[in-house]
């Protein structure tokens, strides 16, 4: 019997409070309104930023509500007007919207879209209702994507079409962290071959920012994490040098500058401590060094840092999704990654069935997984 036009229930893990347990619940989910389209989940991963709005440390946070940003599914069912996705598609729900309209959309230096939660919550549709419920309360979207959940429902500007034979649980790693760490490198910084580079903390987000510096040609990649458990991945992915901050009594950003002379031409801050952010920035070369932010902040975090810095050449920056342009990118990337310019599989460390994901956040937690894999 069609789903088309009806509510479906379904499984979804709710997170009814600030710092309360995830919970499998069963949820109602209403049919896509006009630009919109209702998602069949397949394969969603777990990420930094989901437990982060779990504790309640997120800008755009609203509860209950279903978290997950990084998933991919097939299309159920499109609402009015909706022209370039159809029924049996396979799509990336993104958090990071190209509405292809607003100033930011039509620059072409910029992948900020208007409708990003910085200008317009995301815990809502665009009509500023949700379409989940739950024992007749409503539950609000994460990011819009609440990718946790067995169908979604999504503006269909914030959804990319994926090539018909890409595997969906490894597409999912492109709607965060492999985007985010892979843009960073290759499209922001854009890393010179025979450059040196850094790589602040080496979750999924820091070892796609090594595949990135990898594939463009970097000569010597110096990875740091306060966990070396995480080294030998990294070196798998291209890290030349791993050093432990722990492991030494000055401020690892001198150290960083005492082994190339005079600091590196790249660096990434992919924790979100603004100490790191520091770091990162005064760990660069004087007259060209260039540091990207990628980690995110707690609200309401500040830096102060010694202008001199900038004065002297360095250039500061950050991006959100790697600085891609969402929808009309993540279709390049998924082909470049069938076509085997990179491999993102090792950044799956663990797969789990979807309604074991407690054990999945109980991984991230204690430092064990990169990114757990859930299967619907
Ligand atoms: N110095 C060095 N490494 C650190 C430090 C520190 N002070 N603090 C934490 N780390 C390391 C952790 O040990 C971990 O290996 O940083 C790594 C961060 O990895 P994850 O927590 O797995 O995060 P990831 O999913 O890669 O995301 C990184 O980007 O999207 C944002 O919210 C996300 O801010 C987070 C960042
Ligand atoms: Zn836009
Ligand atoms: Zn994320």
């Amino acid at each position: 019997m069609s789903t088309v036009g009806k509510i479906i229930k379904c499984k979804a893990a709710v997170v009814w409070d600030k710092k309360q347990p995830i919970v499998i619940e069963e949820v109602e989910v209403q049919p896509p309104k006009a630009h919109e389209v209702r998602i069949k989940m397949v394969a969603a991963s777990i990420c930094r930023t989901d437990d982060h709005a779990m504790q309640g440390d997120f800008a755009d946070i609203n509860f209950p509500i279903i978290l997950g940003h990084e998933g991919a599914g097939i299309i159920e069912s499109v609402g009015e007007g909706v022209t370039d996705l159809k029924p049996g598609d396979k799509v990336l729900p993104m958090c990071v919207p190209q509405c292809g309209k607003c100033s930011s959309c039509l620059n072409p230096h910029s992948n900020c879209c208007l409708k990003l939660h910085n200008s317009e919550s995301q815990n809502v549709m665009p009509d500023k209702t949700p379409r989940f419920s739950c024992k007749g309360k409503p539950v609000y979207h994460f990011l819009w994507t609440s990718t946790f959940s067995e169908y979604i429902v999504m503006p269909h500007y914030s959804v990319a079409k994926l090539h018909d034979k890409m595997p969906l649980d490894k597409a999912c790693l492109f709607g965060c962290g492999f985007t985010c760490g892979y843009g960073a490198a290759v499209k922001v910084a854009k890393v010179e071959p025979g450059t040196t580079c850094a790589v602040f903390g080496l979750g999924a987000v820091g070892l796609s920012a090594i595949i990135g510096c990898k594939v463009s040609g970097a000569t010597r990649i110096i990875a740091v994490d306060i966990n070396s458990s995480k080294f030998e991945k990294a070196k798998q992915f291209g890290a030349t040098d791993c050093i432990n901050p722990n492991d030494y009594s000055k401020p690892i950003q001198d150290v960083i500058v005492e082994m190339n002379g005079q600091g590196v031409h790249y660096s990434f801050e992919c924790i979100g401590t603004t100490e790191c952010m520091r770091a990162a920035l005064e760990c660069t070369q004087l007259g060209y060094g260039f540091s990207v932010i990628i980690g995110d902040a707690a609200p309401n975090e500040y830096i102060t840092f010694d202008p001199y810095l900038l004065l002297t050449g360095r250039t500061w920056t950050g991006c959100v999704f790697g600085g891609y342009k969402s929808k009309e990118s993540i279709p390049k990337l998924v082909n470049d990654y069938m076509a085997k310019k990179y491999n993102v599989d090792g950044l799956v460390s663990h797969t789990l069935p979807f309604h074991s994901i407690k054990e999945g956040f109980e991984l991230l937690q204690a430092g064990k997984s990169i990114r757990t894999v859930l299967l619907f």
